[in-house]
């Protein structure tokens, strides 16, 4: 097992050829633990209202630029029915940390979904109390999505206000991932990469943290700057030295996301929109090349979709539905992967 100094070295290698053998050994990781099938998840992004004040999100409650809007039972309806069409396995439903989502309207959703297609449904809404994350559970939730950012306490403080004023604590969102998987849910967490003040060491320990936990589903991707937002106008928290700050660019990405498949072999790795974003040409299929096995299309409704600004200029704005889902059977044929049928849960025994 790859070791926490492996960890750092490999974080900050530079030479290319090296680190050919970094995306080889995360490729055949992730060819021995979860195979050639790419797992296609459509992802809802069901409202845009949050109740958080995090310093890098673009639909961060004081962000009074952005029109929030909340979506109809009808209107997912509408987005399940296409995920059916497409032949994918998973709905996701994302969106801020909105207490206007009542937990027993997203119930009773969840139970149609669940008796009515096949669908796997995972959810990724913020940190709910826990006796509604029990009741989505029990409306037949498989999964939930709940980054913890960064593993650096401080860190962590700084960038998300608590809604009592103080800080945010990272141990709360911790807590939640436990009662998350205590509940029978397939738990997914992450980070973001190179968000200021993030050394090395700090994220060699985030990616050791992944292990620690037994995470299910992994997501990491790159911070992009939203100027509508504090830290993304240079606020709150300043970049490290030369060579202590890790940067955000798409290199580490796959950095991180190639060591993540080494420390947790079995885990769903996304290939993010974030690494689409820095390179829409390719980004997708060289995370499917150095450890993902797992993409996210996007079925928002296209004049919700550009309401959704976490970070500017997210990559799921440039191209049609259809389009993309045609695009992405080839693009995932082109790297010699096959689209994957059926849920696509975590398939070894936890351990
Ligand atoms: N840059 C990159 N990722 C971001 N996220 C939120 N804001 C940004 C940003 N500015 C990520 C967070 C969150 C996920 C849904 O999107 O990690 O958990």
């Amino acid at each position: 097992m790859i070791t926490r100094d492996e960890i750092l070295r490999w974080l900050t290698e530079t030479d290319v050829a090296r680190l050919e053998e970094l995306w080889t050994l995360a490729d055949a990781a992730r060819k021995q633990h979860v195979g050639d099938a790419v797992h296609l998840r459509g992802l809802i992004e069901i409202s845009n209202h949050c109740a958080r004040q995090c310093g890098y999100c673009g639909i961060r409650a004081p962000h009074t630029g952005v029109k929030r809007y909340r979506l109809s039972a009808d209107e997912i309806w509408g987005c399940v029915e296409r995920a059916v069409e497409y032949g994918y396995g998973t709905v996701v439903m994302q969106s801020g940390e909105d207490w206007g989502i009542r937990a027993h309207w997203l119930a009773a959703l969840i139970r149609r979904i669940k008796t009515e297609t096949e669908l796997a449904v995972t959810l990724s809404l913020g940190e709910r109390h826990a006796d509604e994350l029990a009741l989505w559970r029990a409306a037949g939730a498989d999964r939930y999505l709940l980054r913890f950012e960064t593993s650096d306490a401080e860190l962590y403080g700084r960038i998300h206000p608590g809604t009592d004023g103080q800080p945010g604590r990272l141990d709360d969102r911790l807590a939640r991932l436990r009662v998350l998987k205590e509940l029978g849910y397939e738990a997914g967490s992450g980070v973001m990469i190179g968000i200021p003040g993030q050394s090395y060491q700090s994220l060699a320990a985030d990616i050791a943290l992944f292990r620690e936990l037994d995470l299910d589903m992994i997501g990491v991707g790159p911070y992009l700057a939203h100027p509508a937002t504090p830290i993304g106008r240079g606020e709150w928290v300043q970049p490290l030295a030369d060579g202590e700050q890790v940067p955000a660019t798409e290199l580490m990405g796959y950095k991180v996301l190639a060591l993540t498949r080494l420390v947790c072999p079995e885990a769903n790795l996304p290939s993010t929109t974030a690494l689409a974003t820095l390179n829409y040409e390719s980004g997708r299929e060289l995370g499917l090349m150095r450890g993902a096995n797992v993409i996210m299309p996007n079925l928002t409704p296209p004049e919700y979709r550009c309401l959704y600004e976490i970070y500017p200029a997210k990559a799921c704005l440039q191209e049609s539905e259809e389009d993309f889902h045609q695009a992405i059977r080839r693009r995932i044929e082109s790297v010699g992967r096959t689209v994957g049928t059926g849920p696509g849960g975590r398939l070894t025994v936890k351990g």
